[in-house]
């Protein structure tokens, strides 16, 4: 599909008012987006697991309005009204206007929550543009009913990436791949697609525990962090090994490569910190905990050969990564060793979902 493909049809008899909402995921990256062209156009392929419990639900309620001038919206956030966001929901709506024109007939309210911490570095702008996304979606499709699923996935991916690049990884379950790579039939740098080849069952029941290190505000955003990588001494190779990685990691998930897994998803999460730190400026979101919980698990990884193996987001969080048949001892792991780096003995356990789900009203 093109960008063509997602502009507006011709709707007519657009109705009064109504309500829909959707829960969509957030998503853990194996291979890495860092660095971009405008507007959220990846300078490198990646793919990433959609996870399950950790959601945003978005509802959007729409009145038709008497001007037709420009839309205008109100944004509650966990119940409460939320002035410090609308800036960037504004931006986006405004960005999105073109592919979906009923936009300028109504006035929105927008209540969304989490069902993690905010900035806390576990992805809430991916499961929150994607939920808002879909919301938007799910509307045009009233107004529109004969559009059919493809293009109303692919086109919530597209708008879901307008607002933040790696929220059009969270529509769609189990593993969702973005960005132009030669060799994935049907990839595309404008929307995410289910990953086209074989995955071994053990990856689709995956677990992965968010250790929150520090729950805070990050120093630096993942928007300044991906400008940064204009200029990069290291971009252009940056960009090829990812392109490679995707590669690799198609026998790995077919055969269910556990040893190969391990080693590709840690290089990718340590190389995407490694970008941070030779930028110009340079900086580190790793903590002296993520520095800690990370020699844990490779000694218990060591002494117990049980298959873990973390990675990690633009923050301090480490995400712990091991097949279901491990949980039980692999969380007393996390209990007993791992809690005591977690902001206030923190974490959640999360494991690799199926995508966005609509909720009925
Ligand atoms: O979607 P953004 O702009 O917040 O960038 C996210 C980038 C990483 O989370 C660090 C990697 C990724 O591919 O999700």
């Amino acid at each position: 599909m093109t960008e063509n493909d997602f502009l507006p049809g011709d709707y007519q008899n657009l109705p009064e008012k109504g309500k829909v909402t959707w829960k969509a995921p957030s998503n853990i990256a194996l291979v890495k987006y860092w660095g971009k062209r405008p507007v959220q156009i990846p300078a490198n392929p990646s793919i990433s697991f959609t996870l399950d419990a950790c959601a945003t639900t978005t509802s959007v309620s729409f009145e038709k309005k008497n001007t037709k001038e420009s839309f205008s919206f109100d944004l509650f956030f966990e119940g409460k009204p939320k002035e410090d966001f609308k800036p960037k929901i504004q931006t986006f709506l405004e960005r999105i206007e073109i592919y979906l024109s009923f936009l300028k007939e109504y006035h929105f309210t927008i209540e969304t929550s989490n069902s993690f911490p905010h900035s806390s570095g576990i992805a809430s702008s991916a499961s929150g543009m994607a939920a808002l996304s879909l919301c938007l979606m799910d509307i045009e499709k009233q107004l529109n009913p004969k559009m059919d699923a493809s293009l109303f996935f692919a086109k919530a991916s597209y708008l879901a990436r307008l607002g933040s690049g790696s929220a059009c990884r969270s529509i769609k379950g189990n593993l969702v791949q973005w960005g132009k790579h030669l060799n994935i039939p049907g990839s595309s740098d404008l929307y995410g697609i289910e990953y086209p080849f074989e995955v071994n069952p053990v990856f689709e029941t995956y677990c992965d525990t968010i250790l929150l290190v520090h729950k805070g505000q990050k120093q630096v955003s993942s928007t300044v962090g991906h400008q940064l990588m204009h200029n990069h001494p290291y971009a252009e190779n940056r960009f090829k090994q990812a392109s490679s990685n995707l590669d690799n990691l198609k026998p790995i998930l077919a055969n269910g490569d556990l040893e190969g897994f391990i080693k590709l998803v840690e290089s990718e999460a340590l190389t995407l910190h490694a970008m941070m730190m030779t930028s110009m400026p340079y900086f580190m979101l790793m903590k002296p905990d993520t520095m800690e919980i990370i020699n844990k698990i490779w000694q218990y990884r060591e002494e117990t050969n049980t298959p873990v193996c973390f990675t990690l987001d633009a923050g301090a969080n480490v995400h712990l990564l091991y097949p279901a048949s491990d949980k039980e001892k692999v969380r007393d792991f996390i209990k007993d060793t791992l809690a005591e780096h977690c902001e206030n003995g923190q974490y959640i356990h999360d494991q690799v979902g199926e995508g966005a789900i609509k909720i009925n009203n």
